[in-house]
């Protein structure tokens, strides 16, 4: 069984991210435990440790605990909605608060928003990519096409691209051995 968290990245009150994670979890194959990670449920500050966790590793409790969190799962599928051309400071922060649990994590983006979250993914990407997770991108969700304006998935919700993107996980985690 291969353990995949899914993140959910918005933390607005009437935000749909949880109804996006739970699609993508639903799509999950025979073989992948999905959970949904909620950063509105993990108790991050915003960062206040004294060094780069680069550097040297955050010590705060709560540091500690979203470290285990990230450690726990063999790959993560990251939901971003779009906000201003990027992603979520939450998600900014959440990343922002290690390093070594990043490097090397195989890790799926799922973009959404008007534009399908394309410039939100490739802000990640950039992110991502300097950290050194071992990134593969999945599809982007169309707010008016892919999901209603309230999160609800459509007929026209890429369910095969999504399934390809966990088999890629699996294949990475598998070849990390
Ligand atoms: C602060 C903010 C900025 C946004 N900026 C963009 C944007 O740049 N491009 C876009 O396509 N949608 C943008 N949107 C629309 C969001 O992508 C859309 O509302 C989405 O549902 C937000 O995800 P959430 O409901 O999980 O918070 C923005 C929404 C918010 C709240």
């Amino acid at each position: 069984m291969t353990r995949i968290g899914i993140l959910v990245t918005s933390t607005r009150s009437g935000r749909i991210g949880p109804t996006v994670a739970r699609w993508v979890a639903d799509q999950a194959p025979e073989g992948v435990q999905a959970e949904i990670v909620d950063l509105a449920e993990v108790e991050l500050p915003l960062f206040d440790e004294p060094q780069s966790p680069k550097a040297s590793p955050g010590q705060s409790p709560a540091t500690r605990a979203w470290a285990e969190t990230i450690e726990s799962y063999d790959a993560l599928v990251i939901t971003t909605p779009e906000y201003n051309g990027s992603y979520t400071a939450v998600l900014k922060n959440a990343i922002d608060h290690l390093y070594a649990e990043w490097v090397g994590k195989p890790v799926g983006v799922i973009g959404y928003g008007w534009n399908a979250g394309a410039d939100a993914m490739e802000v990640l990407a950039r992110v991502a990519d300097r950290i050194g997770m071992a990134r593969t991108d999945g599809p982007g969700l169309r707010l008016g096409e892919h999901l209603e304006v309230d999160g609800t998935p459509t007929d026209a919700a890429p369910a095969d691209e999504m399934s390809a993107l966990f088999t890629a996980l699996v294949e990475r985690v598998d070849a990390q051995g």
